[in-house]
C-alpha cells in the first residue's frame, strides 16, 4: 500500500481506513513517503491495529527504486493494494502479481443514466477522474501483456462516516469540496452554513442524490477484493476485473443533512447555491458484478460515526492554530 496519489482526499481519509483494516486483519505492511500525510494518522492506525500495528509502517518513496526493491526483498507480499503510481515492474520481479487498485465512480463522469453498472460508459470530467481512467487502462495493459497478473479495479461511490472508534476520520485541508466534511465543519462551528448545491433537480426533494458508502464498508471491500485475488480454493478465473463499491441506495443532500442533525443534535443552517457541472444523481445498480461485500452500515451509522469523529477531533489531526 502506498502514497503518491494525486488525490488529497484519499490520502487523508480513505487510505487510513483501508490501511487500518489491512494491518489489523491481514497483517498488511504500509509503504508511504509521508508527503502530505499526517504522522498522527499513522500513529492512530498503528494503535487500532494493536499487536500487528508495531512493525506495519515503512517510510518509502515509490520513486526511490532501490528503497522499494529493499522493501519487497524484506517482506514477501501476496498482493498489493495500490493507492499510488504504478509499481508493477518491482512487484513482478518479486513474484507478486496480485493487485487491487482503488479507482472511483468518478470514471463514469456525470452519468446520463443511473443506476450505474460496471458497463456504464466511461468519461473523465476532471483531472482526478482522468488519472483514475488512465491507471485503469494501464492495469488492463499489464494484464494483457502478462495474464498471470490478477487485478481488481474498485470503483467506489461516495465514502462518508469514520472509524467507529473516532480515532481516524476525514480531515480535509482548507475549505472542503465534499458534502460531509463540510457538514461536519458546520456542526463544530468552523463554518456558518452549508451551501446546498441545487434544489430544483428532478429528484425526490430537488437536491442532488448520491450513493453514500460507510468508509469502513469501503475498507472491507478492499479486504474482500484481496481475499478474492489470493484465495487458493477459488475456481474463478480473475483477469483484470472491475467492481463498483457502493450500496445502491440513493440519498439526497437534504436527507443527509437531516440524518446528520439527528445523529449530532446540531442544527445545520443551509443556504442555496450551485456548483457548476454538478450531477443530479449518481448511484450504482444493485446486484452488479458484486464482490462478497454486504455493506453493514446505513446512513444513520455513517452520520453517527462522522459526528463521533468530528466531535472528538473538531480540528481533525491538527489544532485550531494549524487550520
Ligand atoms: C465528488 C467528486 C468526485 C468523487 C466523489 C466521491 C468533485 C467535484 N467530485 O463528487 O470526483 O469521485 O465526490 O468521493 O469533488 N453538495 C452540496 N454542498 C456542498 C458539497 C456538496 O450541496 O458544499 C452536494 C453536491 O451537489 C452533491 C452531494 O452534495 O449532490 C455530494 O457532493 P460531493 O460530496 O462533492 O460528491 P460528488 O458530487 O459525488
Amino acid at each position: 500500500m502506498s502514497n503518491n496519489s494525486g488525490d488529497r482526499r484519499s490520502r487523508l481519509y480513505r487510505k487510513p481506513h483501508c490501511v487500518a483494516a489491512a494491518v489489523r486483519r491481514i497483517h498488511g505492511v504500509v509503504a508511504d513517503n509521508l508527503d502530505n500525510s499526517s504522522a498522527v494518522a499513522i500513529k492512530r492506525v498503528q494503535e487500532l491495529a494493536g499487536e500487528f500495528g508495531k512493525n506495519s509502517f515503512r517510510q518509502v518513496d515509490l520513486r526511490d527504486r532501490s528503497a522499494l526493491e529493499k522493501f519487497f526483498s524484506e517482506i514477501k507480499f501476496d498482493a498489493v493494494i495500490h493507492f499510488a503510481g504504478l509499481k508493477a515492474v518491482v512487484m513482478a520481479s518479486h513474484g507478486c502479481k496480485n493487485l487491487v487498485f482503488s479507482s472511483s465512480a468518478t470514471v463514469y463522469g456525470w452519468p446520463k443514466e443511473v443506476p450505474c453498472t460496471e458497463e456504464t460508459p466511461l468519461a473523465a470530467v476532471n483531472p482526478y477522474g482522468r488519472t483514475k481512467l488512465f491507471i485503469e487502462e494501464i492495469c488492463r495493459g499489464v494484464h494483457r501483456s502478462d495474464p498471470e497478473w490478477k487485478i481488481i479495479l474498485l470503483r467506489y461511490f461516495n465514502p462518508v462516516g469514520a472509524h467507529p472508534s473516532g480515532h481516524i476520520g476525514e480531515d480535509p485541508r482548507g475549505i472542503p469540496n465534499n458534502l460531509m466534511p463540510f457538514v461536519q465543519q458546520v456542526a463544530v462551528g468552523r463554518r456558518p452554513a452549508l451551501t446546498v448545491f441545487g434544489n430544483d433537480y428532478s429528484t425526490k426533494d430537488g437536491t442532488g442524490v448520491r450513493d453514500y458508502i460507510h468508509v469502513v464498508d469501503l475498507a472491507d471491500g478492499h479486504i474482500a477484493a484481496l481475499r478474492k485475488l489470493s484465495d487458493p480454493n477459488s475456481t474463478a478465473v480473475i483477469g483484470c476485473e472491475v467492481y463498483n463499491l457502493g450500496t445502491g441506495k440513493g440519498t439526497s443532500v437534504l436527507e443527509m443533512v437531516t440524518a446528520f442533525e439527528k445523529a449530532s443534535g446540531k442544527k445545520i443552517p443551509i443556504v442555496a447555491g450551485r456548483r457548476p457541472g454538478d450531477a443530479e444523481s449518481c448511484m450504482l445498480q444493485k446486484g452488479g458484478a458484486g464482490i462478497e461485500l454486504e455493506g453493514k452500515y446505513g446512513i444513520e451509522e455513517m452520520c453517527r460515526d462522522q459526528w463521533n469523529w468530528a466531535s472528538k477531533n473538531p480540528y481533525g489531526y491538527g489544532s485550531p492554530e494549524s487550520n
